[in-house]
């Protein structure tokens, strides 16, 4: 069981989780302090925590999610809290309801917090600027997924060791249209690592240099000294124009496949958000490799989420 005082002594600045860019390091180290300890909870001890006994959670998801969805849902259901999920094709906003009255409603509902999934960048913002309680951001758009880049964050630092100065991080694939890469990119560089985006020009932009990462256009050059290979998806709902000429020709120039292990240093590992397209991005093999951490970063989903929903609930009660 995890100790009372986990939130004695702290009190969380946010009411809602919507994008790493401005999140303190004072404010990361004190997420991942709390997922650990869930973490070892969920280990050791199957019996659910009371942190958000009594709260009703709504898990409102516009657009398909596998992992995210179940790890919020499960989170909750570990804190103690009751969840309902509304289907986007089943929700009102197929009749032409608003994004701001679904989330009003929800709140004259008396739910304690929403979880918001939305095609468009801004969504979660604009929810929670009219919303009291707290809305965290299950990805919006190419903005933001702020808490799968705390997860990514959290599994690579199990592997460091807890110290990300000095190490590489190359992400790999659809750039430009990744709420995970730009999750990522603020997060690692607040850490301290060092970021090199790699990818078709198309799809990696000069003007992210501006975030203070390498850019790259070579896939041999941007892995040989990288600690972590984070893989993208293409994201072809999010596209309008053609980026490359097709699958089979983005796989061979920028697919890792087994026969592109020997590119990655010894010791690198290979992360992913999921869902993967096998054969596209990342080849089965290497997927399924022991460099894979690809199931580590979902398990570890759910402490992190409990941690940021923990958080942002007692900020409201402190506050409200
Ligand atoms: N990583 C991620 O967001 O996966 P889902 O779309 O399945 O939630």
């Amino acid at each position: 069981m995890v100790s009372e005082d986990l939130m004695k002594g702290f009190s969380w600045p946010r009411k809602d989780m919507i994008s790493t860019e401005n999140l303190t390091r004072a404010e990361i180290d004190r997420i991942f302090a709390m997922a650990d300890v869930f973490r070892e909870s969920l280990k050791n001890d199957k019996t659910k925590l009371p942190y958000l006994k009594g709260k009703v959670v709504v898990s409102l998801f516009f657009e398909p999610s596998t992992r995210t969805r179940t790890a919020f849902e499960m989170a909750a259901h570990k804190l103690g809290a009751d969840v309902i999920s509304v289907a986007s094709n089943i929700s009102s906003s197929v009749k032409g309801e608003t994004l701001k009255d679904t989330a009003r409603n929800i709140e004259a509902l008396m739910a304690d917090m929403i979880i918001v999934r939305h095609s468009s960048s801004g969504a979660a913002k604009y929810l929670a600027d009219r919303v009291k309680i707290p809305v965290i951001n299950a990805g919006d758009g190419a903005h933001a997924h702020p808490t799968q880049a705390l997860l990514d964050a959290f599994t690579m630092r199990q592997k460091f060791g807890g110290d990300f100065r000095g190490k590489k991080i190359t992400i790999l694939g659809d750039i430009l249209f990744s709420r995970v890469a730009r999750s990522n990119i603020y997060l690692l560089k607040t850490l301290g690592a060092s970021v090199t985006l790699v990818g078709p020009s198309t799809l990696v932009p000069k003007e992210f240099e501006k975030l203070g990462v390498r850019i790259c256009y070579n896939l041999a050059e941007a892995v040989s000294d990288a600690d972590v290979v984070m893989l993208l998806r293409i994201q072809h709902e999010r596209q309008s124009a053609t980026h490359f000429p097709s699958i089979s020709e983005y796989a061979n120039v920028f697919g890792l496949g087994i026969d592109r292990e020997n590119l990655l240093k010894e010791g690198a590992f290979i992360m992913h958000p999921g869902p993967i397209n096998r054969g596209v991005e990342l080849d089965t093999p290497l997927a399924d490799s022991p460099r894979s951490v690809i199931l580590n970063q979902v398990t570890n989903g759910v402490a992190v989420r409990m941690a940021v929903m923990n958080l942002c609930m007692h900020h409201t009660q402190k506050n409200s």
